[in-house]
């Protein structure tokens, strides 16, 4: 067991008094543990520890069952400390963080430090990377964080995240230019757990049809009919996602109680939007204002304005927007479903828009995260391939089934690169529905895209997109589709090199 991970297997059982004694561990005290045939390749860069004059960001996270009031609609679901979204965690580029979980679920969990660029040990996929959290028990994640930007962390347990665990992680740069005078962070959800159907219930009935993935194309047709179920409209992007939801929620409201974000008229505001939906592409506006997208999964871009965004599964957008004088709708509409969320932009007198408002900024073209491109000092220089993988995605929603390379999770053949190259995926979306295609531990270069960077990338149905990463940190990569269902069911693998 390589010392990263080691330092990392705290025994099951510890009490919120073992605290203390779980600090001392992590200075280095050996467990033996062995995970099998599921252990990661040994990374080759050692566990790291805070250095001389390093800042060290603490904070603890207690995922446990817990009462939310979503504004006129409560339910009791998964949280971390009690609050939805959970409490925001902040540092800045280069800090040192060192976060505490303490599990109180009835259920073993993990927590991925989505986006991020940390040492494998802390990456936060059982299996893969780690053994579970079990139920009581207490875990320290430590790593750095080297990139400024937008993230969020949530578990990468079954389908957790489709319940209320996630919160938003920022990345500050200590070289930030500013140019804004307000920030508000919006983070998007679907909403099932506690008012319809468990999450885990949801997975279970697409388990039990028992597809199976094939490989090629999948003209399949029974997901438009499928789209149909959801009343919804039809979508550039193809079908919309397997879940019929109840709610939407914007910061933990539903869109019939929305928050208010207050400014002043003539402000710059930075707005960083994350989706933590589970299975919603959601097209964003803000009623009477134009957004300019200035960063995408943290890093920054070429600014472009436009009235309208699509947000993916586990993609994060930042725009600014100058804030006009009056009361405003901020929407997220459900991609191919029926509804939305919604917040209150208040600058001014008025009354406040509802669900009902009409948002014409919505029925003008929404830009799409793959026509940005890279601002200069985030591109990776210059580099042809020295290795080339086709990734196809396949599967289909009747019976429900969804692969990579044709296999299933589990049945998969890992992605396999050698440290130090430069490496190109082009990933085939043979299927009729858009997949986020998520990388763990890397952000990808889109030569497509003028470099943009991205670690989440949303892939149209029957389009290929190629991505390419600088094979620059050792270890076993979740590399998935960020559709949750999709990735339980078995869209995922893994790249691996030492
Ligand atoms: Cu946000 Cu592997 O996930
Ligand atoms: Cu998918």
């Amino acid at each position: 067991m390589p010392e990263t991970t080691r330092r990392r297997f705290l025994s099951a059982g510890l009490g919120l008094a073992g605290i203390g004694a779980l600090a001392a561990c992590s200075a280095g005290t050996p467990a033996n543990n062995s995970t099998g045939s599921t252990a990661p390749p040994p990374p080759s860069r050692p566990a790291p520890s805070p250095t001389r004059g390093q800042r060290v960001v603490a904070a603890t996270l207690t995922p446990g069952q817990t009462k939310i009031d979503l504004g006129r609609v409560t339910a009791t679901t998964w949280a971390y400390n009690g609050s939805l979204p959970g409490p925001l965690l902040r540092a800045t580029a280069g800090d040192f963080l060192r976060v505490r979980i303490q599990n109180q679920l009835p259920a073993s969990t993990s927590i991925h430090w989505h986006g991020i660029r940390l040492h494998n040990g802390a990456d936060g996929v059982p299996g893969i990377t780690q053994p579970p959290i079990e139920p009581g028990a207490a875990y320290l994640y430590e790593f750095v964080a080297p990139d400024p930007g937008t993230y969020f962390f949530h578990p990468h347990s079954g389908v957790q995240l489709d319940r209320g665990l996630y919160a938003p992680l920022i990345i500050d740069d200590p070289r930030e230019p500013g140019g804004y005078d307000a920030e508000w962070i919006v983070v998007l959800d679907d909403w099932t757990d506690g008012v319809g159907q468990s999450p885990d219930a949801i997975l279970a009935a697409f388990r039990a049809e028992n597809g199976s993935v094939g490989t090629g194309m999948n003209h399949d047709m029974s997901g438009m009919s499928g789209g149909m179920q959801h009343g919804g409209t039809t979508s550039p992007l193809g079908d919309a996602g397997d879940v019929v939801y109840p709610h939407y929620v914007l910061n933990g409201r539903v869109s019939t109680a929305p928050s208010t974000l207050s400014g002043k008229p003539g402000q710059r505001v930075r707005i960083r939007f994350i989706n933590a939906g589970a299975d919603t592409i959601f097209k964003v506006a803000l009623g009477g204002h134009t957004m300019r997208v200035t960063h995408s999964d943290g890093f920054p871009v070429r600014p472009v304005d436009t009235p309208a965004l699509y947000i993916a599964m586990g993609e994060r957008y930042d725009v600014t927007v100058r804030l006009a004088d009056g009361v405003f709708p901020l929407v997220a509409r459900a991609e191919g479903k029926t509804g939305g969320a919604l917040a209150v932009v208040r600058t001014g007198a008025g009354a406040p828009p509802t669900p009902a408002t009409p948002v014409p900024e919505l029925d003008r073209q929404a830009l799409l995260g793959t026509t940005l491109q890279a601002a200069d000092e985030a591109k990776l220089p210059e580099q042809s391939p020295d290795r080339s993988l086709d990734v196809q995605l396949n599967g289909q929603m009747k019976p429900y089934a969804w692969g990579i390379n044709g296999k299933k999770f589990g049945e998969d053949t890992p992605l396999l690169v050698t440290a130090g190259q430069r490496l190109r995926m082009r990933m085939s979306n043979m299927t009729m529905m858009s997949h986020p295609m998520h990388i763990h531990g890397h952000t990808w270069s889109l030569p497509g895209s003028g470099g943009l960077r991205k670690d989440t990338v949303l892939i149209p149905p029957m389009q290929t997109i190629e991505a390419d990463l600088q094979a620059d940190n050792p270890g076993a990569w979740a590399y998935h589709c960020h559709n949750i269902y999709h990735a339980e069911i078995g869209m995922m693998t893994t790249l691996r090199y030492s």
